[in-house]
């Protein structure tokens, strides 16, 4: 069965745009792919998060991946910091990588922008460990965004090359997956963009009914149509967006049929909104509450995740340390 692996940033909150983006896949892959999902924690290290605030951000997201649909029963959940086969086939990766591919990273390039005080090497070779993190378990699709394409690129790069140097085929080339689909985008409700975290503009799966309200009323709009079946301005066509994945269509076609004979009231819109919103968000945050008291569950769900990952890891180690020519005494 072909695998699959993706890795989960350790800092901040799922929001609605993970949740109808990213996840709903996710959770279509359990059943159909060999799944290994992890939580890069590593790769935060780049930025010093303080040791006190780390393993709580990391227990957040666990318990909200979980409470949004990830089934430990079908996929591998675990902390790429207690793999440690991870760092050792990064330092092997890092002798096939150049300063030049390096630092040419679109990534790279942005991160560094603006932040001269701290470009640590770990920064520069997060492509080699997020190279290590898929290559470890051999995976052959990584679900990923956009942003993501050149670091799967360089996997495919690095993959080759260790293949070519020691005359092996260990590693697949691991290809960029959406499941055929569309990525569904969740726009923003400040008028235009998508929905994220570092825009400052997320409904988080865990907000509570009063602070959604809040947020969708706070929503961008205009000062409301004049002409019958005029077009929508964008800030607009944001609040029917995610309508259209948290409300049915009756909902959405009777606000359509407003907006286009022009008797439409933004009030109305924004609370049906909301409150369809907070249906499909109270469940989750009701279990997110739950998974994230029951350390026992938590504790089961990644003793399981970790000793699959690391059987799967410590398999491709022992090749590729025989390919690279370590032997025992
Ligand atoms: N770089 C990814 C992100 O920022 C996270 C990540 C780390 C990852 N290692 C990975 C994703 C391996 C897929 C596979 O979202």
């Amino acid at each position: 069965m072909e695998i699959v692996l993706s890795g989960i940033r350790s800092t901040g909150h799922l929001h609605l745009g993970n949740y109808y983006g990213a996840l709903r896949n996710f959770t279509r892959m359990q059943d159909e792919y060999r799944c290994y999902f992890f939580i890069a924690d590593l790769h935060s290290l780049t930025t010093h998060p303080k040791p006190d605030d780390f393993h709580s951000g990391v227990k957040a997201i666990l318990s909200e991946y979980l409470a949004a649909g990830l089934d430990p029963e079908k996929v591998s959940l675990f902390v790429q910091s207690s793999v440690p086969e991870v760092s050792e086939l990064y330092v092997l990766l890092n002798m096939l990588a150049y300063k030049g591919e390096l630092e040419r990273t679109a990534s790279f390039k942005e991160k560094i922008r603006g932040r001269e005080e701290n470009v640590n090497a770990g920064l520069l070779t997060y492509p080699v460990l997020m190279a290590a993190d898929i290559l470890v378990h051999r995976a052959h699709k990584v679900p990923v965004g956009k942003d993501q394409e050149q670091h799967l690129e360089m996997s495919r790069v690095f993959a080759r090359r260790f293949n070519s140097l020691y005359d092996t085929n260990i590693f697949p080339e691991p290809q960029a997956f959406n499941f055929g689909t569309d990525l569904v985008k969740i726009p923003g409700l400040d008028g235009s963009g998508k929905m994220g975290k570092s825009e400052g503009n997320g409904i988080f799966l865990i907000d509570d009914e009063k602070t959604i309200h809040k947020k969708v009323m706070r929503a961008v709009t205009d000062s409301g149509p004049t002409q019958p079946n005029s077009i929508m301005p964008e800030s607009i066509q944001n609040i029917f967006a995610i309508m259209k994945v948290v409300s049915t269509p009756d909902t959405i076609a009777y606000f359509t049929d407003k907006y286009n004979d022009c008797s439409i009231r933004y009030g109305d819109l924004k609370k049906q909104l909301a409150e369809d919103i907070c249906k499909q968000t109270n469940p989750i945050r009701e279990r997110i509450e739950t998974i994230s008291q029951d350390d026992g569950y938590l504790r089961y769900v990644i003793e399981k995740g970790t000793t699959e990952a690391r059987n799967s890891a410590h398999s491709t180690m022992l090749e590729v340390r025989k390919a690279v020519g370590f032997k025992s005494f």
